[in-house]
């Protein structure tokens, strides 16, 4: 069984460098399957989702150089399979990009259906919707989704029902090969999504408005390859690392970030009473007091991140008084608060809303991360509790977070990875 023992308490202190965006990451390297040819990918994170997406790549045929754990060079000149079995992509969510990128240079895909995170219903209909609008045919059998196109894929109007992250970076996916001009409405603004159109765009691809609510995409016959490309900082975890000095009153700077990116959590930071002080690539973030009590929404980009959700309540855990989490992305976010309740945290979670009644301290408990987000918040109550916390499942955390052991040990954090071998 895999576990870390966070000893705590500890002030974080110190330097730490945010490695590239898991969310752009597990866009842009199928992306690669639409170029018949190299490209090198600079500043990829090295996360177990990134390895199982490497693993899918090269089942397909893709055959890939590692320059460095960060740099690696895709080559899909000889791609001659769209069949992603079910054993590799059910293990993780951003599998189903897949289905964008292989529609988009193969007639026939098919894909297990993708897993991921448990954080409630995860629905997939607004990508089948957007694949059918291109003209593709999408049916759901046996586990496993199957796309499939007897012509080229034609330019449509797609409007989504809901913002959604997955099914814009599949619409954009799909239509970079079309015939035609797509125009994709309500559509998602995150970061990456703008990387993602970032790269394909640096290929020859034609995508306009991404990082506004309506994207425009002039299909193109084919992308060339590219000498090199690299991925945009990890917003999520930059915002992880400055709530974490936040709430064990440190002083961090947090570098290779995008400040710009940071807002919605910069701002709930202040309102905290965290110092935050910007610079080009950087932000500094320390703390001094008691967090004040705040209240946080979850929206889509760029209102405050889902994904910021459980690492902030750490703040609200230890507030001044009473403050809320509205959850309004996914359903079942609120798993982690019972781990907390273990350590001390007195929280009422029903719905969407939790309500946090602030306590001067927590105490250490043996907790489970539900989820990779979770799993991050029990590392920092861990750093602020008193005594040795165990956070158990964190297979989930190390899905998206590189080197996080030694990334908190810099800052004077003290956290043992354990592995004994049996089975949980
Ligand atoms: N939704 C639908 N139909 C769909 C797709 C989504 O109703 O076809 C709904 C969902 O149920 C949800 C909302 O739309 O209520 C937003 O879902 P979205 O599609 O944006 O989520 P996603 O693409 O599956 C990505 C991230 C998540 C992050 C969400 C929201 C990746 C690989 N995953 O998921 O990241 O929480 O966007 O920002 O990019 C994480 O990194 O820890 C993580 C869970």
């Amino acid at each position: 069984m895999e576990k870390f023992i966070v000893h705590g308490p500890c002030r974080l202190e110190g330097e730490v460098v945010i490695s590239g965006a898991k969310n752009a990451a597990v866009a842009i390297l199928p992306a690669t399957l639409l170029v018949k040819g190299k490209c090198h990918l600079e500043n990829v994170p090295d996360i177990s989702d990134i390895r199982a997406y490497c693993k899918i790549l090269e089942s397909l045929g893709s055959k890939i150089e590692y320059i460095s754990k960060n740099e690696l060079i895709i080559d899909n000149t000889d791609v001659d399979s769209a069949i992603a079995s079910y054993d590799l992509t059910s293990k993780f969510r951003a599998s189903y990009y897949l289905l964008g990128a292989l529609i988009g240079r193969f007639d026939k895909v098919q894909i297990g259906l993708p897993g991921g995170c448990k954080l409630g219903a995860r629905p997939f209909d607004q990508h089948i919707k957007a694949f059918k609008k291109l003209g593709a045919k999408v049916i759901v059998r046996n586990g496993n989704v199957y796309a499939s196109k007897t012509e080229p894929l034609k330019g449509a109007n797609i409007f989504f029902d809901v913002v959604s992250v997955g099914s814009t970076m599949n619409a954009i996916l799909a239509a970079t090969l079309s015939e035609g001009t797509t125009t994709i409405e309500n559509v998602a603004k995150e970061p990456h999504i703008v990387d993602l159109a970032n790269f394909l765009n640096s290929m020859g691809a034609k995508i306009k408005g991404a990082g506004t609510d309506t994207i425009k995409i002039t299909g193109v016959k084919e992308l060339k390859q590219k000498s090199s490309y690299s991925i945009i900082p990890d917003q999520i975890e930059a915002g992880t690392f400055m709530v974490a000095a936040a709430a064990t009153k440190g002083d961090v700077l947090v570098k290779n970030c995008i400040p710009k990116h940071m807002e919605p959590i910069t701002a709930k930071l202040i309102e905290a009473g965290a110092n935050v002080e910007e610079f080009e690539s950087s932000i500094r973030v320390s703390m001094d007091k008691r967090p004040s009590s705040i209240s946080i929404k979850t929206m889509p980009y760029p209102g405050f991140p889902t994904d910021m959700q459980p690492q902030t309540s750490i703040l609200l855990v230890l507030g001044d008084a009473t403050g809320t989490i509205v959850e309004t992305i996914w359903e079942s976010r609120f798993q982690y608060t019972d781990e907390l309740a273990k350590m001390g945290a007195e929280i009422s979670a029903h719905g969407s809303t939790a309500i946090f009644k602030g306590v001067d301290k927590l105490y250490a408990a043996p907790v489970k991360a539900h989820d990779l987000r979770a799993g991050a918040a029990m590392i920092i109550a861990g750093l602020v509790a008193e005594g040795d916390t165990e956070v158990y499942d964190v297979q989930h955390i190390l899905r998206g977070y590189e080197n996080i052991v030694e990334k908190f040990g810099k800052l004077g954090a003290k956290i043992d990875y354990v592995n004994d071998g049996e089975e949980n």
